[in-house]
Parts: structure tokens; sequence; C-alpha cells
């Protein structure tokens, strides 16, 4: 699975590219605003940082505008992703700028049709919004189950890319369905390294090694 971070904060991206952890970025308008930045200027800066796709959004909301600033956004970096509504628009806008060879990543699904149109529409991602579909008590893990399966039943390679993922189960869960990538968080990311049980048994053996009276450096 694909570990793309959702953040336009670039210590935080650094932090994890050093790992090995960032395969690519996303970002949309509400963390442009979160981090303050210009976003021509930050998603510059991102894309020369990471190797993988980085998803910079439109804001336009008509087909013809959304294909202008597709195109301006992708002229940044060779891997930029251009991020489209999910909207009859935004599929026009897809199949236009992936005509011409762009990465495109259709966010906002919360259906399954809405990821059949935009594999047909030719999105190299689909970002189907787990947390935001429970938030509203609906199932987000249904959905990537649900568009798993129609895509596989016709060999379609748009990449299913879970998003709004809030906690480490849903990084589990859409792991275990078969999420080609997950976007997440920095901090969800991080948590996914912690159990009680490697805490406690740290600190049992740091106690028997203080017993010890040994030192290795
Ligand atoms: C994905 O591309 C979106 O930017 C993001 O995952 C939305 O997450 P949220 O619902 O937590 O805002």
């Amino acid at each position: 699975m694909k570990f793309f971070v959702d953040t336009a904060e670039t210590d935080q991206i650094a932090e994890l590219n050093d790992l090995g952890m960032v395969d690519g970025v996303t970002t949309n308008p509400s963390l442009i605003l979160k981090s303050g930045r210009d976003i021509l200027e930050v998603t510059k800066e991102i894309a020369e940082m990471v190797d993988g796709p980085v998803s910079a959004e439109v804001v336009a909301l008509k087909a013809d505008e959304m294909i202008a600033e597709g195109r301006k956004l992708a002229a940044i970096a060779g891997n930029i992703a251009v991020k489209v509504p999910l909207t009859w628009d935004g599929l026009k806008a897809c199949k236009v700028l992936s005509g011409e060879g762009h990465m495109v990543n259709v966010t906002l699904c919360f259906s399954a049709n809405q990821a059949l149109l935009a594999a047909k529409a030719g999105a190299t991602f689909i970002s189907p919004f787990i947390g935001r579909l429970d938030d509203i008590n609906l199932d987000g893990m249904e959905l990537i189950a649900d568009i798993r399966t129609i895509y596989d039943n016709y060999g379609f390679e748009t990449q299913i890319l879970a998003a709004s993922i809030r906690t480490v189960n849903h990084a589990f869960q859409a792991a275990h369905i078969g999420a080609d990538v997950m976007t997440a968080p920095p901090s969800v990311i991080k948590k996914m390294a912690e159990h009680p049980l490697t805490e406690q048994g740290l600190k049992t053996f740091m106690a028997d090694w203080e017993k010890t009276g040994q030192k290795i450096l």
C-alpha cells in the first residue's frame, strides 16, 4: 500500500519523507489555508521534496476553468496530480486533463457509482472520503470495499486512494480491503507505530537493564 501524507506542512512531510514513508502528498484548499502558504509556492516546494504524486486541487466550479487551473497546477512540476471534485464538470475536466497526460485525482467521492464514473473519465486516483462518511453514521469502509469489487470486476486501473483517514483503524481496514493508497495526516501515520504492549515491554526491559549495571556505549 502506498502512503500519501495529507498535509501542506512541509516540515512534517520532510520528517516522514526522510524515513521513506512518503509515496506522495495530498493537499486541498482547507490544508492550504491551514498552512498559511501560497498554493503555487508550497506545491512547488512539496513537489521538489517528494518523488511521488503531489495532489493540488482546482477551485473553479466550471469545467473549462477547472481545466485552465489544472494546466497551471500541472505545469508546476512533473509529479503534480490535478485534483478535481466529483461533479459533472469535474468529470469533464478529468477527461480532458487525463487525455493530455496529466495525473488526475478525483476527490470528494462518497458513492461507488461516483467512483465508477471517475474511472470511466480516466481518473488516475479516486478519493473516497472515509472519515466524512463515518461522521454521518455511514460506513466509509463499505464504500472502499464496494469500489474495490467494482474496479476489479472490470479491470479499471484507477487507483483507490482511501482519504479522510482519521484513525489507525481506518488505515488498517483500508489496507485489509486492498485500497491502493491511503492518505492520512502525519499524526495518524506516526500513531501506527504505537502499541501499549510495546511500551510496557520496553519499560520492563529498561528496568531490568538498569539492574545489570552494564552499558553498551
Ligand atoms: C484527501 O485528499 C483530503 O484532503 C482529506 O483526506 C480530507 O480529510 P478530512 O475529511 O479529514 O478533512
